[in-house]
């Protein structure tokens, strides 16, 4: 069941009043998964360190702060399925042992992608390209395989992962250029018949820009015509300062709640760094050349921008609570800054500050920020 604010906050305000003698009014939420209980769950991306338990710092941060998880990594099929016939369930069994041992919400990342699968994947043992028949019982076979592992104890999948290209066509990825694009239906359907409980999500970046939205609708429209089981849509959140606008990450989710989507923000992180001429991307292949230019904060955020990343962070969190009816989940793409994908992304080598929490595990301005959107007053409500 859903809560109001006042439903939300009136018991931690009557408990912190009761709990000093009614000598103050609240006790804020110290933590994101309290301060959104009732709202949505809010989760890490857990790497191989923090799965594998090497990470203690960035596993008790994890403990404490969050009630859902995501693989950043270990549930891709270059590490779970590395060759034909073998697969390699080591880490991701870890990953939901975590997780169902502090009783989290276990998400999976992700079953088809065109990045992070090996190539043997689109070949015969001679070295030809597979036909459509024989992909599609390779699909059906590692989907089966996977999510039949972990059937009632991973609670949902990102199915498909990144089939659209910017102008919200379908991408011609090799599952597409040897199945066709019904390779999308047929993720699904082997999906549902190996857990039918679990929630599927088609999950993709950039889908607040209008054109890849249209293609996003379209593509969920049409599933759902053919009744295919899809039961949400991913949007990955790697945003960075002033892209995308609120307005357009809330017309957004509304968009896809409206199409009785749940909505699921997936990989959230705000890019502070200069972006090097592209327009924000999450398309793993976009190198751009190293240069000083580029990473103007390897001493240190300055104040200014560390003040404008917990306003962006408020905001942003103003409006998941607005949306609350359709966001099911907001999870950060890694816990601390050190962590971060996005100090190698798009250029690499550089010093970048996307997370709440900085490189030595201690929370920056933008977590209480992101605290403080909880109780604050959220646009609409
Ligand atoms: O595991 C190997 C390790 O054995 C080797 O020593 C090391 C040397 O480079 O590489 C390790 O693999 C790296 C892997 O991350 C684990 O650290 C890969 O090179 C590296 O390419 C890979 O990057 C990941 C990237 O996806 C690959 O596509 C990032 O960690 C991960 O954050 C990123 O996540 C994607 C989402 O899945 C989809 N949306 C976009 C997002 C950001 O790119």
């Amino acid at each position: 069941m859903r809560m109001n604010m006042w439903t939300k906050v009136l018991p931690l305000v009557m408990a912190g009043a009761a709990a000093m003698g009614a000598a103050t009014t609240a006790n804020a939420p110290t933590t994101l998964k309290d301060a959104y209980k009732g709202d949505f769950v809010v989760g890490a991306a857990m790497d191989a360190g923090q799965i594998a338990g090497t990470d203690q710092r960035g596993d008790a941060i994890i403990q404490a702060q969050f009630n859902s998880i995501s693989p950043e990594n270990v549930l891709k099929w270059v590490v779970v399925h590395p060759q034909a016939g073998k697969y390699d369930f080591d880490l991701s069994d870890k990953y939901v042992a975590f997780g169902m041992e502090h009783h989290m919400f276990i998400h999976a990342h992700t079953l088809i992608w065109h990045n992070q699968v090996p190539a043997w994947v689109f070949r015969d043992d001679k070295g030809n390209s597979l036909s459509r028949d024989a992909l599609l019982a390779r699909m059906r076979e590692h989907i089966q395989t996977v999510v039949g592992r972990y059937k009632g104890k991973i609670q949902s999948w990102d199915v498909v992962n990144e089939a659209l290209n910017e102008d919200g066509s379908i991408r011609q990825s090799p599952w597409e250029k040897m199945i066709g694009e019904d390779y999308i239906e047929k993720a699904f359907e082997y999906a549902h018949q190996a857990d039918p409980q679990a929630e599927l999500y088609y999950n993709d970046y950039n889908l607040e820009n209008e054109a890849k939205r249209k293609g996003a609708i379209a593509l969920i429209k049409k599933l759902k015509d053919e009744g295919v089981p899809v039961n949400g849509v991913g949007l990955q959140g790697h945003y960075n300062l002033t892209w995308p606008s609120t307005q357009q990450v809330d017309d957004t989710i509304e968009a896809f709640a409206a199409l009785g989507m749940k909505v699921a923000i997936t990989e959230l992180d705000i890019d502070v760094l200069p972006a090097g001429g592209k327009q924000p991307t999450a398309d793993v292949t976009v190198h751009i050349k190293e240069n000083p230019a580029l990473n103007p904060y390897v001493n240190g955020l300055p104040d200014a921008v560390q003040q404008e990343l917990a306003k962006r962070y408020g905001d942003l969190f103003g409006v998941f609570l607005k949306d609350r009816d359709a966001v099911e989940r907001v999870t950060f793409w890694g816990v601390t800054d050190a962590d971060s994908w996005k100090n190698d992304f798009p250029v690499t080598g550089r010093t970048n500050y996307p997370l709440l929490f900085d490189r030595s595990g201690q929370p920056k301005p933008a977590f209480e920020a992101v605290l403080k959107a909880a109780t604050g007053p959220a646009p609409g409500k």
